[in-house]
This record gives C-alpha cells, structure tokens and sequence, in this order.
C-alpha cells in the first residue's frame, strides 16, 4: 500500500502493435475521468499501466494511492480506504481517516480487485454509488470524496462472476475503460527490447561491464513462455548479468530450467509451462470442458472408467482447471460443468484415484486468462 505524489521512471517498453495500441489506450484514459480496469497475466504491467494513467492525466499533480486487496482481512482493508472511528475494533484508539480520504483529486488504484471478499465488494459498489466515505465502526457517512478509480486483477472475472464470486454489478461499474494487457508471449518481438534495456539497466545497478546477449541466447529467450511476463524477465536478465561478468552469453550460460522449458516437447514439460507444440490429451479433454462446456462426467470420467486415458493425464486436466481458480475447488466444479452439488463426488473420485491435487501450490499461480488463450482442440475432437 503506498501514497505516491510522484513516480519518476514510468515507462512502457516495447514496439509490438500491443504495446502501441495500449500506449493509445493510456492516452484515451488519461484525457477523462472514467473509471478503467486493467487486465492481465501477472508481471505483465498492469500497475505500469495504471501510474502512466495518472502520470498522464489532469490528477498528476495529486496523489496517486496504491491498494493491494489480496491478502488483507476485510476490516483492515475497509479501515486503509476508508478510515474508522475510535473503538471499532481492538487497538483502534482515535478516529483515523482512509487512504481515500487522503488522496483528494487523486486516483487510487485497486490491485488484484479479483481477490476482494464479497463484503468488501459491497463497501466498494456503496461508496461507488455514492461518493461518500464511511468510516470503520460509524453508523454515517462521514465526507465525500473526488478520486479517479483504476483497478486490476489477474483473474478472469467474467468466470468469476459466472462462480458467484464476484459481483457483476460491480464488475459493471469497474468495467468503463477496458485494458487488456497480452501476455509477452504474445508480442515476442518486444523481447529483444526489453533484454536489451534491462541488461543495460542491471548492469549500472551492479556495476558489472558491459554483457552482450548472443542471437542464439536471444533465440531461446524468444521461445520460452515466460509465465511471468516481464516480472520473470526481468530477474532471469538480471541473473544473467550478475552470472555473466562481462562474457558474451549464449544458450549455455542462461538459466537451465528456462533452457529446459524451451527444449522439452509439449506434453513432458512442467505444468503449463512449455506448452507450445500440439496440445497433449489432457489439454483436449480441458478444452472440450473449457471452451466446449461438456461436462467432466461426459467429457472425461467416461475414458478414466474405461482406461482409455491414464492417471498422469486426469492429474494434467485437474492441474489446468487448478490454474484457472487458483486452486479453488469449488470454483473447478463449475469450472468443468458440474453442478455444484457434485462437489463432493467430484472431490472423493478424485481422491480414489489419487488425483487430487493439494491447492496450496496453485494459490501463486497467475489465473489462465481462458478468453485471451483458449486451449486449441486438434481434430475438432
Ligand atoms: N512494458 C514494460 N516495460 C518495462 N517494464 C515493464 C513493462 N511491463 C512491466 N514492466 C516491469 O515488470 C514488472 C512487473 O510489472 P507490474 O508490477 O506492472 O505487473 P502486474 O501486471 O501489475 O503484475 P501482478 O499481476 O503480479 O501484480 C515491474 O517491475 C515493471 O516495471
Ligand atoms: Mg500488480
């Protein structure tokens, strides 16, 4: 959480028609006040694309307030936008007022909207419809306030809303200026750019001299699928600059995971990074429950009974459907077409058959954006 006045080094790399076409979208939102939510895998610059927002608009000269709303309680996340009066819960001493209270004529931007409980969805859409700011603990609204709303989040919500777990009234409200951010490896061409600019960058910061990324390097570099985005570019250029101490890198020197990523056929590779071949059978039964809406007990239970796909691959479709929800099990439920009161046959059958999953391990991994990268189905199957 953070009140910014003034961030210098805003800047968006890159010359893909991705990026120019979000450059133009950033100059449309900053000509008006409507609200604008930013969508995205994580690391791909969602939050860079909010600071050039305000940076560019007529709030420049005001504050910019910066929430995360994942991993915060209700209470104390109501309390930062909000404020709260004395007394509303243990150690509230005195009154104290909100971010949003403290950022008049500002912007707040709200990352990872996605993660917000549904009371605090609630507290969101009053004060949208609004305008007024009602303290923790009070039983009025206390002032209103002027602030331009930015959200993001990294979670498909039209699903969500389709999961019950997110408001679309809200949704709605959020939804005025709609910006998309790819993937990076959808705009491939901006990664020689990047490289270029981060080696240069890490460089300076570390001291080191000057490291030339061979075209080989930049090769491999170009073909892996960076899950991360830019984020995990940016770390694995600034290990190769520390490693590097001035050599000339090629293929060999870079790290060996994203060599190994890049090198293994689709089907071997770890989870969903690498896939870039033809789909492997898991991947076509997730598409015939993700993008053809069949259900799981037509579309795969029916093969798992009569052995007609193996336990590696049941385990490959529930990790896909893991992803997308972020390990929630019951959002995979719909996910895959069931009725909710599946649920709990769905969860014992998959624990007969040792396929299930711990969730903790999908908790950190960025949601797939299902209506940005659709599984391909080969054959029409
Ligand atoms: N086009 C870009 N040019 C330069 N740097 C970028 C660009 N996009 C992202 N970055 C850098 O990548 C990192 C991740 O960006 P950012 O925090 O904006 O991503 P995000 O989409 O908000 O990720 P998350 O969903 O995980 O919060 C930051 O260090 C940011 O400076
Ligand atoms: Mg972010």
């Amino acid at each position: 959480m953070s009140l910014l006045a003034r961030v210098p080094d805003v800047r968006l790399i890159g010359r893909s028609e991705a990026i120019r076409l979000i450059e133009a979208d950033v100059e449309c939102a900053a000509r008006s006040d409507a609200k604008v939510l930013i969508t995205g895998e994580t690391g791909v610059g969602k939050e860079v694309v909010a600071r050039l927002i305000h940076h560019r608009s007529a709030r420049t000269s005001t504050t910019l307030v910066t929430v995360n709303c994942a991993g915060l309680p209700d209470s104390l996340l109501e309390s930062e936008l909000f404020g709260h009066t004395r007394g509303s819960f243990t150690g509230a001493y005195r009154d104290k007022p909100g971010l949003l209270e403290m950022a008049p004529h500002g912007t707040v931007f709200l990352d990872e909207v996605g993660e917000m409980s549904p009371r605090m969805q609630a507290v969101l859409l009053r004060f949208l419809e609004s305008g007024e700011i009602q303290r923790l603990g009070a039983d009025r609204p206390h002032t209103r306030v002027n602030v331009r709303l930015i959200t993001a989040t990294n979670r498909d919500l039209q699903s969500q809303i389709a999961a019950g777990a997110f408001r679309e009234d809200l949704y709605f409200r959020l939804n005025v200026i709609r910006l998309c951010i790819p993937p990076l490896r959808e705009r491939i061409e901006d990664i020689p750019l990047l490289v270029n600019y981060y080696v240069t960058s890490y460089g300076q910061t570390h001291r080191m001299p000057a490291t030339e990324i061979t075209p080989e390097a930049l090769e491999v570099l170009m073909a892996y699928r960076w899950p991360g985005n830019i984020r995990e570019l940016k770390n694995v250029v600034e290990r190769i600059v520390l490693r590097a101490g001035g050599r000339a890198v090629g293929p060999a020197d870079l790290p060996s995971d994203l060599v190994r990523a890049v090198a293994l056929p689709s089907n071997q590779s770890a989870g969903s990074e690498g896939r870039r071949a033809g789909p492997s059978r898991a991947e076509e039964l997730a598409s015939l429950m993700l993008d053809r809406r069949e259900s799981f007990w037509a579309a795969v239970y029916p093969l798992f009974m009569s052995r007609d796909m193996t336990r590696a691959d049941l385990r490959q479709i529930v990790q896909i459907g893991l992803e997308t929800t972020n390990g929630n099990y019951r959002q995979l439920v719909h996910l895959f077409n069931m009725p909710q009161d599946d649920y709990k046959r769905f969860l014992s059958f998959l624990r007969k058959h040792d396929c299930h999953l711990p969730f903790q391990r999908f908790r950190a991994v960025p949601a797939r954006l299902l209506s940005r990268e659709p599984l391909k189905v080969a054959n029409g199957h």
